[in-house]
């Protein structure tokens, strides 16, 4: 698949519902099967549109992914609002590849799109921000029920999200996710925050969507490392939850990275989007299960804090801390070198970064002890115990930690 808008039909041509989960294990859905939902043809736009279901009672609510999304899901709007207005709230670059696409579908369908444009990047992701949003927001007199779609990757729906929950305690917030990372993670499980110069995420709520609409055309256009940090996350849920999908992405890994092969990715998305949404369904506000999601990221974090968010994107952190997670378990005894091995294979094959540069070493630990003071609690490590399977461990010592940093710095 090119990165080109003008060949996005390749993908639109190619996923069936049928085609979509290939490989057994995938349909059966190891792990996660009660949140599958067999994919459904939507005559209406003539190719395929798969159902994930989100299931929180009353808060229940569908993840739309294939081709030809969009026009699906502004013609179910009014199920969320009887307004006309609709707010959409995106980024510079994100605007300028798809902002007339989808405004367009909405005045088609009789609505009146107002977009409000952010600069592109995580430095966008702040209190002043949502505050100017909001004003924008009030200056327009939108009532209650105005929908608010965040059209881009996790920072405008993190953004966005957040606004959404405070406009006058709450619009119907619809996600529109636009990179890998944000269809496979960010968009799903309603955790929407901001940042502040204390830290990342740290005010912030759970407000879910009233649906995702996760269209797979607008991947071609992401850049290549934004597509390997999003194959990082994409790995984590296989992982962490299911085996049968991590022999699925070994299987496929090559056309995987090429992004050539439309009905592997939507099977790939799929699932991941199946997995989450089954941990968000047993643990909605991150008391307990949801914690393994941080597979990787205790590691990551702490190394995006030490290198000042410059040298690694989110996901290549992960990768990183991911590998470390891999080898610490090895060492405690609880995984074994060959599956480390399967996991590190995999990495290779996608390019995902795997190890330190020297200098950060010393930092990691430091940083990891920050955060646990800023949490006010014990430092608990999500490991790897079987392909498919994690434990959470706290109390690791710190020369074991340092002995795997610094093996991860030479290798
Ligand atoms: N809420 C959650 O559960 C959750 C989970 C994981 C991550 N996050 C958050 O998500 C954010 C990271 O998300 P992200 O990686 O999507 O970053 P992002 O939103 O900054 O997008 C990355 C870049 O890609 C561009 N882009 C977006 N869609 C594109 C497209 N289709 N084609 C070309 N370029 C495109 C954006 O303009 C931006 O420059 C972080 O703030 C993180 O905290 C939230
Ligand atoms: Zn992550």
């Amino acid at each position: 698949m090119k990165k080109e808008r003008t060949e996005h039909n390749a993908i639109g041509q190619g996923v069936r519902a049928e085609d979509a989960l290939e490989p057994a294990a995938l349909a059966k859905g190891v792990g996660g099967q009660e949140a599958l939902e067999q994919g459904k043809t939507n005559p209406a736009v003539g190719v395929s549109c798969r159902r994930v279901k989100v299931r929180l009672a009353e808060r229940s609510y569908e993840v739309l992914l294939g081709t030809e999304i969009w026009p699906a899901g502004v013609a179910e709007l009014q199920r969320f609002s009887p307004e006309e207005e609709v707010f959409v709230v995106t980024d510079e670059r994100v605007h300028r590849l798809y902002g007339e696409e989808l405004t367009g579908l909405l005045e088609e369908a009789g609505y009146r799109p107002f977009t409000y444009i952010l600069e592109a990047g995580e430095a966008s992701k702040t209190w002043v921000n949502a505050e100017k949003i909001l004003d924008s927001m009030l200056a327009r007199n939108f009532s209650r029920q105005v929908p608010l779609l965040a059209l881009g990757g996790g920072v405008v729906g993190d953004l966005a999200g957040f606004v959404a929950a405070l406009y006058r305690r709450g619009v119907p917030f619809i996600q529109i996710p636009t990179t890998l990372l944000a269809q496979v993670d960010s968009s799903v499980g309603g955790k929407v925050a901001v940042n502040h110069p204390r830290g990342k995420n740290m005010l912030g709520t759970f407000y879910q969507p009233r649906a995702v609409w996760a269209d797979l055309r607008t991947l071609d256009t992401l850049d290549e490392r934004e597509w390997q940090a999003g194959l990082a996350e994409v790995l984590k849920y296989a992982l962490l939850w299911d085996a049968g999908f991590f022999t699925f992405l070994e299987t496929h890994a090559r056309e995987i990275i090429a992004r050539d092969n439309p009905p592997v990715l939507a099977a790939m998305i799929e699932r991941c989007v199946q997995i989450k949404a089954e941990i968000v369904r047993r643990d909605e506000r991150d008391e307990g299960l949801r914690h393994i999601l941080n597979l990787g990221h205790t590691i990551g974090h702490a190394l995006e804090k030490a290198t000042g968010f410059q040298q690694y994107r989110h996901g290549e952190a992960v990768a990183i801390g991911m590998r470390a997670a891999g080898m610490l378990a090895v060492k405690l005894g609880l995984f074994s070198a060959a599956k480390l091995a399967r996991v590190e294979k995999l990495m290779q094959e996608w390019g995902l970064p795997m190890n330190l540069s020297g200098s950060t070493v010393r930092e990691i630990p430091e940083q990891i002890k920050l955060d646990k003071k800023v949490a006010n609690k014990e430092v608990a490590f999500v490991l790897p115990v079987a392909i498919g399977k994690v434990t959470v461990q706290k109390g690791i010592a710190e020369e074991i930690l340092m002995q795997v940093l610094e093996e991860l710095a030479e290798k």
